[in-house]
């Protein structure tokens, strides 16, 4: 198979939902088709601490939820999938956010008695402003819901999103039939008596007369409601999917597996192959281009505690990667050889001989990468258009409880800082170490982690909220330092000022008219 051929065939894409939806189930069966595991319950089991061989994140056992994201691939159809995991809990959604950015396609479950949710309204707003295509898989079909008519407006109304539906449900709850299939011309039985699965259409592109589910007056509504849709609904435009403008929706049962093959084989048709990617200067660089290209969205510390790893997630933005190959890591500009790579399959790592635009590798680190390099080869010299980044609202100051233990203290904060979850400063009077996040629990993990993982136990102090802004280094003046103001230098060295609150910026702004304060760091 030629390169050309190879990246062709790549579909990579997330899955998004509020917690609870069905996410991990839907995740598992699409494995499961996918020959990546041998039984459905393995992700499920990670989910809730059953399965040994992905204990690495002791805390996502103990909550139930997923805290970090992985990278899941198989191959259907001809297709060769990457899925990327991206964590539900809302106090992630920076990593989160990341792991957006590297893929080509969303696929957003909705829990068909609840509808759209908080957590779903805000991926989904970030997802948008990619401008990627979104599939909805409306789930939980075999419970009493909403009616679907009500959650397609939903996706209207609350999301601003026009949607086609690709087949239909036929009843729900105890009097959940199947799936009225109009775009493959059949029914779907959910639990057939006859053990006949699916109900060719005939010629006139109806169910046989003969079949009992013509007398069924679920079946009647569901005809009913579809030709209502097709009709007057939106018409189904691959154009107008692509371009992120047109959901198509598929309803189904993701604990009984009911539906998602169907789906499954239907997205794949129409998700798109690996997109190009915008360099700081606006070049798009084409999945085609025959130099490699990448860039790092995520790094993950101690995945598998035998290891005592780093990785640095790789979204391949073009050309192929081949193991031990030299690139340039744009923002040192130094050359780094990439001899330890692995690629992620879901009940194993393995290493990874060979990779294309649209996979994801993971990076063996010894600190070298930050989340956000560019990685690139030949002709290709430019930096990726930067991450989306959060600025931290909640703040901890944080020591070591044990004095003794500086060095493993140090080391610690230092690989979990360069994660990127958590954001490190420095206070300039006194030396303090203080952490910035964007939500509570992701301290939780901190501290939880040091121990874990570093053998190093924490003293954390809350420091509440308070608002970042950065100064030109020429400004720095030690004397402007107060409690309501505190002066610090982040990660980077770069001096700034954590404000108590608004009030306490605009009294500084009086007092010193000419110290510019920014959003940003800028040189
Ligand atoms: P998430 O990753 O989006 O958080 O959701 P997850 O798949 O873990 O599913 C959340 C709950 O919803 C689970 O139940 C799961 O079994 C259930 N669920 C998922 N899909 C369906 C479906 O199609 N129909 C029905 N009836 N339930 C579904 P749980 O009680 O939290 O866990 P468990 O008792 O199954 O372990």
């Amino acid at each position: 198979m030629t390169l050309q051929e190879e990246i062709k065939k790549r579909r990579t894409f997330a899955i998004i939902s509020h917690p609870d939806a069905g996410k991990t189930t839907i995740t598992e069966q699409l494995l499961k088709f996918g020959g990546a595991i041998r039984e459905a319950g393995t992700v499920k089991a990670r989910k809730t601490g059953n399965f040994a061989k992905s204990d690495w994140m002791d805390i996502e056992k103990e909550r139930g939820i997923s805290v970090t994201s992985s990278v899941m691939q198989f191959d259907y159809a001809g297709k060769r999938v990457n899925i990327l995991d991206t964590p539900g809990h809302e106090d992630f959604s920076e990593d989160t956010y990341r792991t957006l950015m590297a893929v080509d396609a969303a696929v957003m479950v909705i829990d068909s008695a609840k509808g759209i949710e908080a957590q779903t309204k805000k991926l989904f707003q970030v997802v948008k402003r990619r401008g990627i295509p979104v599939f909805t898989f409306i789930n939980k079909l075999d419970r009493d819901g909403r009616e679907p008519l009500d959650l397609l407006s939903e996706l209207e109304e609350i999301l601003g999103i026009a949607s086609v539906p690709m087949n239909w449900p036929i009843g729900m709850g105890k009097n959940f039939q199947g799936l009225y299939d109009f775009t493959h011309g059949r029914v779907e039985v959910y639990q057939p008596e006859d053990g006949k699965r699916f109900v060719e259409f005939d010629e006139n592109g109806e169910v046989p007369a003969s079949h009992p589910l013509t007398k069924n007056p679920f079946f009647t509504q569901a005809l009913e409601d579809a030709e209502l849709l097709l009709d007057a609904g939106n018409q189904f435009s691959e154009e107008e999917v692509v371009a992120g403008q047109l959901t198509p929706v598929f309803f189904g049962s993701a604990l009984t597996s009911f539906g998602v093959e169907t789906f499954l084989e239907t997205f794949l048709e129409y998700a798109p192959e690996p997109h190009s990617h915008k360099t700081v200067d606006e070049e798009e660089i084409e999945p085609l281009n025959p130099d490699f290209s990448g860039f790092i969205f995520k790094i993950q510390a101690n995945m598998d505690p035998r290891h005592r790893d780093r990785i640095a997630f790789v979204r391949i933005v073009s050309g192929e990667f081949e193991r031990g190959m030299d690139v340039n890591l744009v923002r040192t500009g130094k050359k780094v050889k990439l001899s330890n790579v692995t690629q992620f399959m879901a009940e194993s790592r393995e290493n990874v001989e060979n990779a294309v635009a649209g996979d994801i590798i993971g990076v063996y680190d010894t600190g070298t990468y930050q989340v956000g390099d560019t990685l690139t080869t030949g002709k290709l010299k430019k930096a990726f258009e930067p991450l989306p980044t959060f600025t931290p609202e909640l703040f901890m100051r944080v020591q070591a409880k044990n004095v003794m233990k500086q060095k493993s203290f140090q080391k610690g904060i230092d690989q979990l800082v360069q994660e990127g979850a958590i954001q490190l400063y420095k206070s300039y009077t006194t030396g303090d170490i203080m952490l910035g996040a964007v939500g509570q629990l992701q301290f939780e993990v901190f501290k939880d982690r040091m121990e874990r993982e570093y053998n190093s136990e924490t003293i954390m102090t809350p420091m509440g909220s308070k608002t970042v802004r950065w100064i030109k280094e020429e400004d720095l003046d030690e004397k402007m330092s107060s409690s309501r103001n505190i002066l610090a230098r982040d990660r980077f060295d770069h001096p700034l000022f954590l404000f108590e609150n608004e009030f306490a910026m605009r009294w500084f702004q009086d007092k010193y008219p000419d110290v510019e304060l920014l959003e940003q760091f800028s040189v």
